[in-house]
C-alpha cells in the first residue's frame, strides 16, 4: 500500500505472521528516469522473505526494463499493478487503466516474465467498470503468458473503495478448469472469521488484506491462529501495542533517518492505540513529540498508566 507498507511497516507485519509481503507499487518511469524517491522503494531485507516488488507504469517496454532493475534488488517475486484506481495513474494508462486494454495488459506483462528470471504475479480488480467486468479473461490471458498468482480486489476502477467487495467473479476464476494457478482474493477484510468464511465460500486459495493491518498488524496471526484452531486469540494488551509500535518506530528511524522516521510515523499512532483509555491524549503527545527520546518515554508512560480498553 502506497505511504503505508514501507520497510518498517512491513517489518510489524512479517513479525505478526503475514505469509507474503509486497512494497508500496512503484512507479516504473520513476526508476527508469532514477528518481530517488522510487529506487530508495526497491530496498528489500532478508527478514521480510518471501517479498514481492509492485510495479506500475503505462509503457510496455519501460515496465520490461524495470522488471530488469527490480530483480537485481534481490527480491523473491515481481507484482504488477493492474489496479490502482487513483486519476493520477489510472487516467494516465497505468493501473486500473490496462484493464480497458486487455491487448496491451498482456504485451506488459509478457514483458515483465520475460525481463525477469522471477516468478510474476499480478493484482488487478474486477474489471473497470460495472458493464466490463472482465477479471474471468484477463486471468486465463495472463496465465498463458506466464503469470504464476493472481490476485483480485472485489471491486472495479469506478467503484473505488465505495460499497462492498464482491467475491462472486473471484470465485467465478477458480471455477474455470483452465485456471492451475493460485488465486488470492481481496477486498474487505478485517476479522479471522470473515478471512475464514470467504476463502472457504469462494474457493480462493489465500486472501490478501490491507487496510485491517494499517495499526493493527496482529490481524495476521489472529488469521492463521483461527484457521489452524477454530479459536481466536485474545487482543494485543497494552504492553504487546507498545511494544510493536515502539518496533515500527525504530525501524522508522532506522531506515527513514530521524527526521522523516519520526515525522512519518505520526500516521500511525492513532490506530496502533485506538480504543485505548486515554487514546487520544496519547497520541497528541506523541505526534507533538520531535526527539526520539521523548516518544520513547511516553510509549513507557503508556504501559505504567495501564489504561484499559474502552473501545
Ligand atoms: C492507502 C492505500 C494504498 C494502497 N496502495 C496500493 C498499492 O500500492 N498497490 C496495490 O496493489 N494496492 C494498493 N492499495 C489497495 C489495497 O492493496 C487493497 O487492494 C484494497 O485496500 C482492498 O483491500 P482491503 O479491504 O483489505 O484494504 C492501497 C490501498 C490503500 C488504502
Amino acid at each position: 500500500m502506497e505511504d503505508v507498507s514501507d520497510p518498517p511497516f512491513r517489518a510489524v507485519c512479517k513479525a505478526n505472521g503475514a505469509d507474503l509481503m509486497y512494497t508500496e507499487f512503484i512507479s516504473s518511469e520513476g526508476l527508469i528516469r532514477d528518481a530517488a524517491k522510487s529506487k530508495k522503494k526497491l530496498d528489500v531485507f532478508d527478514y521480510e522473505r518471501p517479498i514481492g516488488i509492485q510495479l506500475f507504469g503505462s509503457d510496455v517496454d519501460t515496465m520490461g526494463e524495470c522488471a530488469r532493475i527490480s530483480t537485481e534488488a534481490g527480491p523473491d517475486l515481481i507484482d504488477i499493478n493492474y489496479g490502482c484506481p487513483v486519476k493520477q495513474v489510472a487516467c494516465r494508462g497505468a493501473g486500473a487503466a490496462l484493464l480497458r486494454d486487455i491487448p496491451k495488459m498482456v504485451d506488459m506483462t509478457a514483458a515483465v516474465v520475460r525481463n525477469t528470471p522471477l516468478p510474476v504475479t499480478v493484482k488487478t480488480r474486477l474489471g473497470w467498470d460495472d458493464t466490463t467486468k472482465n477479471v474471468v479473461e484477463v486471468a486465463e490471458r495472463l496465465q498463458d503468458v506466464g503469470i504464476e498468482a493472481l490476485t483480485v480486489h472485489g471491486r472495479t476502477r469506478v467503484q473505488m473503495y465505495k460499497g462492498d467487495a464482491d467475491w462472486r467473479l473471484i470465485a467465478k476464476i477458480k471455477e474455470n478448469p483452465r485456471i492451475r494457478i493460485p488465486i488470492f482474493g481481496n477486498g474487505d477484510i478485517d476479522s479471522p472469521q470473515k478471512a475464514l468464511e470467504y476463502k472457504n465460500r469462494y474457493g480462493v486459495d489465500g486472501v490478501m488484506i490491507g487496510r485491517a493491518s494499517i495499526g493493527y498488524p496482529w490481524i495476521f496471526r489472529e488469521v492463521k491462529h483461527y484457521v489452524a484452531t477454530g479459536e481466536l486469540l485474545a487482543p494485543p494488551t497494552v504492553e504487546e501495542r507498545v511494544a510493536m509500535c515502539r518496533m515500527h518506530f525504530e525501524k522508522s528511524l532506522e531506515w527513514k533517518g530521524q527526521r522523516a522516521g519520526i515525522f512519518e510515523m505520526r500516521r500511525h499512532y492513532a490506530q496502533y492505540f485506538r480504543g485505548l483509555e486515554g487514546a487520544k491524549q496519547w497520541r497528541t503527545r506523541l505526534v507533538d513529540a520531535e526527539q526520539p527520546e521523548i516518544i520513547r518515554e511516553i510509549l513507557e508512560e503508556i504501559i505504567a498508566a495501564e489504561p484499559v480498553m474502552v473501545g
